[in-house]
């Protein structure tokens, strides 16, 4: 029996490619770029199974024009990208990449908090241009860290993570949380309150909730008069959870310290407004970016693809 058909839609780290090709036959175009509609519809349309990223659109259209796909594996633990009820309705499952991106994007909202708080891309801009003429007593102020209030939107796995690291920097947990979930241990010191109320007493806030309809401007003009004019806004989620001409308008007037963002609402376009603003720093989508991370989750898309073509539970299954 020849080996059943694998749609790649964008090139991912060799171990994974390899151990791709020696289970199933596998389509995937030699560029790192995301495809065309046109050829991501071509890609899908002959395979049994496809692992796609969150810069594919999976919509009704597309899914209606692909008879043979079972499976969809999304590599990236959202899945905004993909109609999920269109695949329902067609009886393919989708899977996604959970836990094994949660500390390593933890990592990465940490990193973006301390650069934020601490100017250290405006200092690295400073020392690159030469215009650094040594060691003064008010230079680059920033932000202190520790011992100050860490409020947290979405106490999913990488909320929780990211406020286990809080404790490091001795600093108080705020949350609130719109899942089931309830953290215990370690985090029994965290202290759960509505979401006006961590917005209002937090230093930081990190977003960590999925995109969905509900979420969409989750933070816009309201939400961000309630934080402090000396707080920062971390967003590691999806862009489209920030209103990002509020939260220029509100850096911009002096009504919010700053921003770490590395997530936008229309990737890869910025707001112009965001460039302008010293006191943003700006990454392109680094939340899971290490190499053992991304490893990781294309293996975790090929367990999940094997179960599904074998007739077993997908171990990732969101539909
Ligand atoms: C995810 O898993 O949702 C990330 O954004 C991909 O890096």
């Amino acid at each position: 029996m020849p080996p059943p058909s694998l749609y790649i839609a964008r090139l991912l780290p060799e171990p994974v490619m390899a151990a791709a090709r020696e289970q199933f036959h596998v389509t995937a175009l030699p560029e790192a770029r995301p495809p065309s509609r046109e050829t991501l519809l071509e890609g899908l349309r002959g395979a049994q199974a496809a692992i796609c990223t969150l810069t594919e659109r999976i919509d009704q259209e597309i899914l209606s024009q692909t008879p043979r796909l079972r499976v969809i594996a999304n590599y990236a633990v959202g899945y905004d990208n993909i109609v999920v009820e269109a695949a329902r309705a067609r009886g393919i499952v989708v899977t996604n990449t959970p836990d094994v991106l949660t500390e390593t994007t933890a990592d990465l909202t940490w990193a973006l908090l301390l650069a934020t708080a601490r100017r250290v891309a405006e200092g690295d801009r400073l020392v690159r241009e030469g215009a650094w003429q040594g060691w003064e007593p008010t230079q680059l102020l920033g932000a202190d860290v520790e011992g100050n209030t860490l409020g947290i939107i979405g106490m999913g796995r990488i909320g929780q993570a990211v406020a286990r690291r809080a404790s490091g920097f001795n600093m108080t947990v705020l949350y609130c949380s719109h899942g089931e979930r309830d953290p215990s241990a370690p985090g029994s010191q965290w202290q759960r309150l509505s979401q006006d109320e961590v917005l209002a007493r937090s230093d930081f806030i990190s977003l960590h909730v999925p995109l969905t309809p509900d979420t969409h401007h989750l933070i816009g003009p309201a939400e961000l008069r309630r934080m402090r004019p000396t707080a920062f806004l971390i967003n590691t989620s999806r862009g489209p959870v920030v209103d990002e001409a509020a939260l220029v308008d509100a850096i911009s007037t002096g009504r919010l310290a700053g921003a770490g963002l590395d997530v936008y609402e229309r990737e890869p376009d910025l707001h112009s407004g965001l460039l302008q603003l010293r006191q943003v720093v700006l990454l392109p989508h680094l939340g899971s970016a290490t190499l053992r991370t991304r490893v990781r989750m294309g293996m975790v898309c090929l367990e999940n693809i094997q179960a599904v073509l074998e007739g077993r539970p997908a171990p990732n299954r969101v539909v």
